[in-house]
């Protein structure tokens, strides 16, 4: 590790806050179109009406996706954060119920393997979002390139997104092969989308647990499922978030339920995070 960098990581290390650390969450999932961006969005919105400050990191590599199920278009995005062209407040965007949105595109793949020459700029930047939100969520790009198991290594805790189809079971296992082939070691929570009932949903994560369990030192749980409702899809082509247009609907009340996890609702003690501060040092691992 070089001087600069490592005196940057005790910078960040050592920072005492009175303040409660912001919890980072990432959303992932082996198979493409398995959910995330909906899940991320709704899940927001649950978060944010049982009153947590909420910051979506869209970290697409390609379309933007979490503005647009929004119903808002992005002017600038982390790219120019990175450039130094702008600083967080000006390229947040912000949606309803207060939730804040980094626009990711093309700049996502740098912030996540942070050059040497911009670690600096980002991290003031982007420290200061401790102060203004509770949690961080990161929709990761579908699959498990170099980028989005660098935002798992620094999150503190993994929702592993996956369908009942075996395909998207077989790449959800492959998610989990590569985190501890990587050494991550980050509570991995699973939520079952698409499914049609409890016992649909606890087969689909007990395929999973069967698999991993032998090999997994973290510790893998079942977090929640979402219904299979045609409610969502017709959220998308409206691009008006499910939570917003029908919040009675089946799939948004499972997604409140899984939020409760987090608010306390559902009976989980809190535990320990490491915060943005620890996030940014995770990316520094490379350095
Ligand atoms: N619970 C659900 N019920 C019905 N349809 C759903 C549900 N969740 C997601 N979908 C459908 O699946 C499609 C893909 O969802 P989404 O865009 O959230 O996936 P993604 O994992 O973010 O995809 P990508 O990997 O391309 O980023 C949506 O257009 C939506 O119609
Ligand atoms: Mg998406």
């Amino acid at each position: 590790m070089n001087d600069q960098a490592s005196a940057l990581r005790k910078l960040v290390s050592d920072e005492k806050s009175e303040q409660t650390k912001m919890r980072v969450l990432a959303v992932t999932s082996g198979k493409g179109g398995a959910g995330k961006t909906n899940f991320t969005v709704n899940f927001a919105l649950a978060l944010a009406q049982s009153g947590k400050r909420v910051i979506i990191l869209d970290g697409d590599l390609g379309l933007a996706n979490v503005d647009i199920s929004f119903g808002l278009t992005a002017r600038y995005t982390i790219e120019h954060l990175l450039t130094g062209e702008k600083t967080i407040e000006q390229i947040l965007l912000t949606g309803p119920q207060g939730i804040m949105i980094i626009p990711g595109g093309a700049g996502v793949q740098d912030l996540a393997n942070l050059e040497r020459d911009k670690i600096a700029n980002v991290l003031t930047n982007l420290g200061r979002l401790e102060k203004m939100a509770d949690i961080l969520l990161i929709d990761t790009g579908a699959g498990i390139g170099h980028t989005v198991t660098n935002f798992l290594r620094g999150a503190d805790d993994i929702v592993l997104l996956t369908t009942p189809e075996p395909t998207a079971l077989i790449d959800a296992y492959g998610v989990l092969k590569t985190l501890k082939k990587e050494n991550i070691k980050v509570p991995i929570h699973v939520v079952a989308n698409r499914v049609h009932s409890e016992s649909e949903a606890q087969a689909t994560y007990k395929k999973l647990e069967t698999a991993v369990h032998k090999f997994l030192n973290e510790p893998l749980d079942l977090w929640g499922w979402v219904y299979d409702d045609p409610l969502m899809s017709r959220a998308v082509m409206q691009q008006v978030p499910l939570g917003i247009g029908s919040p009675d609907s089946s799939a948004y009340r499972c997604i409140q339920w899984i939020a409760g996890t987090i608010t306390g609702v559902n009976d989980h003690p809190p535990r320990h995070v490491e915060g943005i501060k620890g996030f940014l040092s995770k990316l520094l691992r490379p350095f």
